[in-house]
């Protein structure tokens, strides 16, 4: 691996990360190109988004298929296809098998609205403010078989201010999200290009 690391983005929906990160790759010196999208969901509105930006975009529909293994095993059918070496999940809202976990385990990421390994699962903010924190968050980490506890690549912290409510906390975690994605991709892209040429 000499190049750019070839990186599939899978989304669900808005497709928000996956701008971001078609957005740095744009950049001469970033070490990932964006190979491919793929969404379960046939009217993601990310995906007119990675066409618009130029980007091989194609939903596996989850519902036409009998079961997960059948979904997953097109997933993965695309991903080889597209020659993924890395894969970055951006609001994908499947769970996946451990079977498929394992596949892509250390080339798969994910980014999840709060600081980890607090709060994992859905409605984040909604629970960060109930809870009465003061600092809510994004992480980027390694998918496991475990939901949103695979290790921790990076972190940002935003407050949590008077009169927020979950759409406000959502707005300011979001910027981060978008720089801290395209950070912790391009860290992850220069560290396997580095082990693949002391290995070559
Ligand atoms: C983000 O908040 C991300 O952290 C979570 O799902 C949301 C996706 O938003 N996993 P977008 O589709 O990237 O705009």
């Amino acid at each position: 691996m000499t190049g750019r690391v070839r990186t599939a983005i899978l989304i669900s929906g808005r497709g928000s990360n996956m701008r971001a990160l078609i957005e740095a790759a744009r950049r001469a010196d970033y070490p990932a190109e964006i190979a491919i999208v793929l969404s379960d969901n046939p009217e993601a509105v990310g995906l007119t988004a990675a066409r618009e930006d130029g980007v091989m975009a194609k939903a596996v529909d989850f519902r036409s298929f009998r079961g997960k293994q059948d979904f997953e095993a097109a997933l993965n059918a695309h991903l080889m296809g597209a020659g993924a070496e890395l894969v970055c999940l951006a609001g994908f809202m499947r769970i996946l098998s451990a079977g498929f976990v394992a596949k892509w385990q250390g080339r798969m990421l994910n980014i999840h609205p709060s600081l980890l390994p607090d709060l994992r699962g859905l409605n984040t903010y909604e629970r960060a403010l109930a809870e009465g924190r003061t600092e809510h968050g994004c992480t980027v980490h390694y998918v496991s078989a475990e939901l949103d506890a695979g290790p921790v690549i990076a972190r940002a912290r935003v407050p949590v201010l008077a009169g927020d409510d979950a759409d406000k906390l959502a707005a300011r975690v979001l910027v981060e999200e978008h720089r801290l994605y395209s950070q912790a991709l391009d860290m992850v892209a220069r560290a396997l290009r580095a082990t693949a040429s002391q290995k070559a």
